[in-house]
């Protein structure tokens, strides 16, 4: 099915005749074309209007397609623009580049049009896609917290009624029937628990994103010392190596530091000593954080379940919780360019590792 003619493709290329070469091919498709000479130019005609999907040279003078790549894909506002890289051979190196900095895909000199076309129009639909998928995606979630937000305050006023009944009655009630209350009180204190944390999905993947400097071990120790308060007693060693400053949305940090030391805390909370590591390590494109206990840990047989809200693999009377805080720490992470991914053994430990992509810059404060 051919794709509308109003899907804008911006080609950035300093030479002429490549120029002339890929408008021609696109025109016949109905593409509207618009041309940049140099990075430059691009970003002043990005600015004012953003393109469908960009074509983009490697090799140009001031800044080369990778940098400008780097850039855009580093920006909230653009980053969800295809980019087709054209090469001017199938070099392993140049597209294994490309690739590791977000392009979507590579066409190399000389195009064959039908190749061209087919890929361009590849990209445009399945950006359309995956932008539907998002909506329907927003739209279930606006739902969910709907159903989450109305179901609190029934809940709130039953707990309510029932402090009413045990100081309004409280002759009348035998023993029996006090516990039978408190029991009620116990599971509606455990639905509201359960809400909060859905309502706190719900907000981890609808807040807008605002970007500055984090300092990651100031916001790992003072998480550290806040979860401490509530267990004085226990005897914990919080070790945190020199962690880096990144540019990540705050609030959404400290969640997911709660999220992930919360854990820790409460599946070591049968050692005698616990150990907590907090290590962070270097790669091309990406901050890489390791969480490291050594609790009671897991089977990995069963990894791959929980990131998915509700699931849980120790039961309610050994640990309390609602299933909720991993998938909490993904959608965050998902949001702002990273992913979360969890390793252990029964009976020795587990490492939650996160990653999030490295920033030169603070990205627009928009919305993600
Ligand atoms: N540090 C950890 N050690 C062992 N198991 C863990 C750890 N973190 C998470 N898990 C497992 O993953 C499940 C899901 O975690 P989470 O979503 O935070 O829910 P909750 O903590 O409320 O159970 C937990 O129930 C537990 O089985
Ligand atoms: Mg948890």
């Amino acid at each position: 099915m051919p794709v509308p003619y109003e899907k804008q493709i911006l080609i950035i290329d300093d030479s002429p005749e490549s120029i002339e070469l890929v408008s021609c091919i696109l025109k016949r498709s109905d593409f509207t074309i618009r041309i940049a000479k140099n990075a430059n130019s691009a970003l002043k005609l990005i600015q004012f209007q953003i393109p469908h999907i960009i074509l983009l040279d490697v090799n140009m003078p001031e800044m080369n397609g990778f940098d400008f790549c780097r850039l855009l894909k580093n920006n909230v506002q653009y980053k969800k623009i295809p980019i087709i890289f054209l090469t001017a051979s199938d070099e392993e190196e140049s597209i294994r580049k490309a690739f590791a900095l977000g392009a979507q895909d590579y066409v190399t000199k000389p195009f064959k049009p039908a190749e061209l076309i087919a890929r361009v129009n590849t990209h445009l639909k399945l950006t359309q896609r995956t932008e539907e998928l998002e909506n329907a995606y927003k739209n279930l979630d606006s739902f969910c917290y709907s159903v989450a937000h109305d179901l609190k305050s029934p809940l709130l006023s039953i707990r309510r009624l029932i402090d009413f009944l045990l100081q309004d009655y409280d002759e009348i009630f035998t023993a029996d029937g006090k516990e039978l209350a408190a029991k009620i009180q116990e599971k509606t204190t455990e639905v509201t628990e359960i809400i909060d944390h859905l309502l706190e999905l719900s907000h981890a993947g609808s807040k807008k994103i605002h970007i500055s400097k984090i300092d990651t071990r100031q916001y790992f120790t003072d998480m550290y010392k806040n979860l401490c308060v509530l267990e004085p007693s226990r005897k914990v060693c919080f070790q945190v190596e020199n962690l880096p400053c990144i540019y990540a949305d705050p609030v959404l940090f400290k969640l997911l530091c709660q999220n992930i030391l919360s854990n820790a805390l409460k599946y070591t909370r049968k050692k005698d000593c616990a150990v907590i590591e907090i290590n962070c390590r270097l790669t091309e494109n990406y901050f890489v954080f390791s969480i490291k206990d050594n609790g009671i840990g897991f089977d990995m047989r069963y990894v791959n379940r929980l990131f998915h809200v509700f699931e849980r693999l120790h039961s309610e009377r050994e640990f309390e919780g609602s299933g909720v805080g991993l998938a909490i720490c993904q959608r965050i992470l998902q949001r702002q360019g990273g992913k979360a991914w969890l390793t252990g053994a029964p009976g020795k430990g587990a490492s939650f590792f996160f990653s999030l992509p490295r920033r030169e810059m603070p990205m627009m404060e928009k919305d993600c």
